[in-house]
């Protein structure tokens, strides 16, 4: 067998306004190889596979796919030399069947008419060989994200691809279908000897899949390495550069880490009447939900997909109907009607989807943040910029933002977008604050971060605070106190320090 790699990148470089983000980046891909992509949020990471998969050229740089030069113009040529790229935003025809999306474009004819039964029969044997659980004639718009993603992998597998791209794809996923994807990539990748490119910001799914092991940061290359002769601290080193050591200090020295936990074991104002009460609370989604938030308090919600958590946050927004059941805000009868009534009783909410975030992508990022705020700053009609400009950077500096504040804010890499949306409401001075799935999409550096100003926030300003997040470890370091949502039912409050990550996974089954 031939040792020539799949894929090989040299010297890439790339600029946006004349500003480097990609810098001399080399990496290889050997046949059967998963690669992990790895580094902090506008490292580069989906910037290098635009540029592979044809989406984006470099501005100079070589490019060899199973060691033949090639230059892409278009996603086209890409996929015609194989290498084809999964993005989040999936791209299946949701009309047509699994078997018509995965051979788009290449249909099976007998005579003038397309052979479905021969495509659905392909179609069957390729995904029964990867052990997945999908009918070839279902129609795609039926089918859950993760059984798409898979599908797409598939569709990728047939059209020959020597080189798959997949950029974040366990981010809208939960733990078994992590898994699930995991194993599939891995078999694609050592069976149909395919080179995989997996960017995640999860150091556990890359240590599951991945063979070699390559860190981004500042568009530089910083380390490459098999996965097996390095460890875990290593890379986060790696990624997070200098500031990991400061971090390790202020972890070994206290400083920080204790101060969360002195607020943890003390919530300020404990006796107060609570912000928010919620009783027998019924709707579409939700069987029967009590539960109550001080001022300061940061209380997490634990439960499985579709055990009621994201519609409990839609339902106190105003976007479901109340059923049943009493809520109180600040000891006031409230009964959500809509988003903007729901922000009037100072309720914020930062949703898991940031492309529903109703954020503005051409305006910049300091204006999507403030605009919310804007009457803050407002003296007859005028906006004091400079003030604005002060609290937007105040607000945003400790998440560690990448990019350019004034350039629009789609031109942010998808974490810091996520920053944005996150600095937005802080900047809004809520008194509820929903968070849902607060750090997915965050690199490891911001994520301790983010947890500490929840945290923060919550203490300092007396606001309370609801948290959803799928990560165990994420909410018992973030939370209070934890309530288990299952089948639109929620359980008592558990205080966060009793809890292990194994208890609450078994309270949710
Ligand atoms: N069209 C563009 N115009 C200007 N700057 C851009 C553009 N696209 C990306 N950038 C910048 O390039 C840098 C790298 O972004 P990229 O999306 O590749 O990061 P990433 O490593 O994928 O980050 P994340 O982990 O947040 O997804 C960022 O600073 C981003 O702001
Ligand atoms: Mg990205």
């Amino acid at each position: 067998m031939s040792e020539v790699p799949v894929l090989e990148v040299g010297g890439i470089n790339k600029a946006y306004n004349h500003v480097p983000v990609l810098q001399d980046v080399s990496l290889k891909v050997e046949a059967g190889q998963v690669r992990s992509l790895i580094g902090h949020n506008g490292a580069g990471k989906s910037t290098l596979l635009r540029i592979l998969a044809g989406a984006e050229s470099a501005d100079s740089g070589l490019l060899k796919v199973a060691g033949t030069v090639r230059t892409f113009s278009s996603p086209r040529d890409a996929q015609n030399a194989g290498v084809a790229a999964v993005y989040q935003e999936l791209r299946l025809l949701p009309e047509l069947t699994v078997a018509e999306n995965i051979y788009l474009g290449q249909e099976t004819h007998n005579g003038i008419f397309l052979d479905r039964r021969s495509m659905a029969q392909s179609a069957q044997r390729i995904l029964e060989a990867h052990h997945i659980l999908v009918d070839p004639n279902q129609k795609v718009r039926y089918l859950s994200h993760a059984q798409r993603q898979l599908v797409e992998v598939i569709a990728a597998l047939e059209r020959n691809a020597k080189v798959i791209l997949l950029d974040e794809p366990t981010t809208a996923l939960q733990s078994e279908q992590i898994d699930d994807l995991i194993t599939t990539v891995k078999n694609i990748a050592s069976v149909g000897q395919v080179g995989v490119i997996f960017v995640s910001h999860k150091l556990e799914e890359v240590w599951a899949i991945a063979d070699a092991i390559t860190v981004l940061r500042d568009g530089s290359v910083v380390l490459d390495a098999s996965k097996d002769s390095v460890d875990r601290q290593t890379v986060t080193r790696f990624i997070v550069g200098d500031a990991y050591d400061q971090q390790q200090q202020d972890l070994t020295s206290g400083t920080r880490l204790s101060g969360v936990h002195n607020i943890h074991s003390s919530p300020s104002n404990n006796s107060e009447e609570p912000l928010l009460t919620v009783h027998g609370v019924e709707s579409a989604a939700l069987r029967n939900i009590s539960l109550d938030v001080k001022r300061g308090e940061v209380v997490g919600l634990y439960g499985l997909v579709g055990s009621g958590r994201s519609d409990f946050f839609k339902l106190l927004y105003g976007l479901e109907t109340l059923l049943k059941g009493t809520i109180y805000v600040q000891g006031q009868l409230y009964r959500p009607r809509s988003p903007r009534d729901a922000m009037h009783h100072g309720i914020a909410y930062v949703t898991e989807e940031r492309k529903y975030d109703g954020f503005i992508p051409m305006l910049s990022t300091i204006q999507n943040v403030a605009l919310p705020s804007i009457s803050r700053f407002q003296t007859a009609g005028w906006v004091h910029r400079t003030k604005v400009d002060r609290a937007v950077n105040d607000t945003m500096r400790p998440l560690n933002m990448r990019g350019d504040v004034n350039r629009a804010v789609k031109t942010l890499s998808g974490g810091n977008q996520q920053k944005m949306l996150f600095a937005r409401t802080l900047l809004q001075e809520p008194q509820l604050v929903l968070l849902d799935e607060p750090t997915k999409g965050i690199d490891i550096g911001a994520k301790a971060e983010i947890h500490r100003l929840v945290r923060k926030f919550a203490s300092e300003k007396g606001v309370g605070v609801l948290v959803i997040s799928s990560e165990e470890e994420e909410l018992l370091e973030v939370s209070d106190r934890i309530i288990v949502f299952r089948d639109g039912f929620s359980s008592d409050a558990f205080e966060a320090s009793d809890l292990t990550e194994t208890n609450l996974r078994n309270l949710a089954l």
